[in-house]
């Protein structure tokens, strides 16, 4: 997700400077290059040391360090970075920023770059509540500074509330949506995602391997992107993306309302989810008893959504999906006629790397001019990357939108 990303991560002295430890480890995992300041009073919770083996460089905490080389480490550090994180981010830290103070390495670098810098506050909730350190806050986001909510939970100060640093894995998504380019704002994407569930009584239900992650990284992708998401999702094990309005939903039939409820202002529809075909056609009030030596049950047809909606498709962009087993291209292209989609993204579940649950995917592009693109295997947010391409082609193609 971040691969060949040069960081720079600021951290303060609030006792979540052990989580910015858990942060590095989750940038350097994603591929990025990071670089770490430390202020003094971070010293104070937390070892350089601790920063320098996770990150696999020295770690900055002086301005006025004598070097063998002469180099000023608040211009290089300015300059090396791609993006600036600060987390966690103290009241000070946001004061001195918003009122221009640069005191120390980190102040003095924030002030040097032009580079996009995300803040992350943490801190206890009276705090963070004080109006002074709010209106510093407005002052960082006024100034083109993102800001990042901190979340609701136990702090360390033992009472509750607002103030915690948000989770790493929120921080890399948030690092990753402002480094992405905006080229699909304007656009209002639908994602439909996951499994359905079809009961057939109160403990039991019908359902696939669908884990949702194509649909989620689609989901996600289009959000850095600059695209107002709404992700119609079944049940998954996967945290619900920030940043995009989210419907859960259960069976195909609930799948199918609520996507005929957001359709209409969405400009582009994505159906990645796996929709259960069929539905028990009873459903059992109390739980069925094994009183035979066999049991049949009897299936109903669920709306093909996809269908359903290209009637009034109307100039909106319909992408689906076709996942097989045998005859990938032509199930597949039989698919996309059928259901008027523009195009569909097709994969082979026999092959290795590819379909439900894995992270990696081989997919294959079949537009309705009949061009076949093939692509090799790739993470499922790469996957996502090229789908959103072909998308943003198809809108410029079609010349009905801004560039
Ligand atoms: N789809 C849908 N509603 C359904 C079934 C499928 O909208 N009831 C969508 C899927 O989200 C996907 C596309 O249609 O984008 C193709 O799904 P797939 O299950 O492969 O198609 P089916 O028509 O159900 O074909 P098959 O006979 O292979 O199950």
């Amino acid at each position: 997700m971040l691969n060949g990303k040069k960081i720079v991560l600021g951290v303060t002295g609030g006792i979540a400077a052990y989580k910015a430890a858990e942060l590095t480890r989750a940038l350097i995992k994603e591929g990025a290059q990071v670089k770490v300041i430390m202020t003094k009073s971070a010293g104070e919770f937390i070892s350089p040391l601790t920063f320098q083996t996770l990150s696999g460089d020295m770690v900055y905490t002086d301005m006025f360090v004598p070097t063998a080389k002469y180099d000023m480490a608040h211009i290089t550090l300015a300059e090396f970075a791609d993006v600036f994180v600060i987390a966690p981010a103290t009241g000070n830290i946001i004061g001195k920023i918003a009122s221009g103070v640069a005191d120390d390495l980190l102040s003095t670098t924030i002030m040097a770059t032009d580079k996009p810098t995300l803040i992350c506050p943490a801190m206890n909730d009276k705090m963070l509540a004080n109006p002074v350190v709010q209106d510093n806050i407005d002052k960082l986001k006024k100034y083109g500074y993102a800001v990042m909510d901190s979340t609701f939970g136990e702090l360390a100060c033992k009472t509750s509330g607002s103030g915690r640093l948000p989770e790493a894995s929120a921080i890399v998504e948030e690092i990753a949506a402002l480094l992405t380019p905006k080229d699909l704002t304007g656009e209002r994407i639908l994602v439909t995602a996951g499994p359905t569930e079809e009961p057939l009584d109160p403990v039991r239900f019908i359902t696939n391997l669908s884990s949702g992650k194509m649909g989620y990284a689609l989901a996600r992708v289009a959000r850095w992107r600059g695209a107002q998401v709404t992700l119609i999702t079944g049940p998954t094990d996967l945290s619900l993306p920030p940043g995009i309005e989210v419907v859960q939903i259960r069976t195909a039939q609930e799948m199918y309302e609520a996507v005929l409820e957001h359709f209409k202002k969405s400009t582009i529809i994505i159906k990645a989810a796996a929709v259960a075909d069929f539905r028990p056609a009873s459903l059992a009030k109390e739980k069925i008893k094994k009183s035979n030596q066999s049991f049949s049950l009897m299936l109903e047809r669920n709306p093909d959504i996809i269908s359903e909606i290209s009637k009034n498709k109307g100039n909106r962009i319909l992408v689906g999906f076709a996942m097989e087993t045998q005859n990938l291209l032509a199930n597949a292209q039989d698919k996309l006629k059928r259901k008027k989609m523009d195009f569909i993204v097709a994969n082979n579940l026999r092959e290795e790397g590819a379909g439900f649950q894995t992270d990696t995917n081989i997919i294959t592009i079949i537009d309705s001019s009949g061009n076949v693109e093939a692509l090799p295997k790739m993470t499922k947010i790469d996957a996502a990357v090229k789908i959103l391409d072909r998308i943003k082609d198809t809108t410029r193609r079609k010349g009905k939108r801004k560039k």
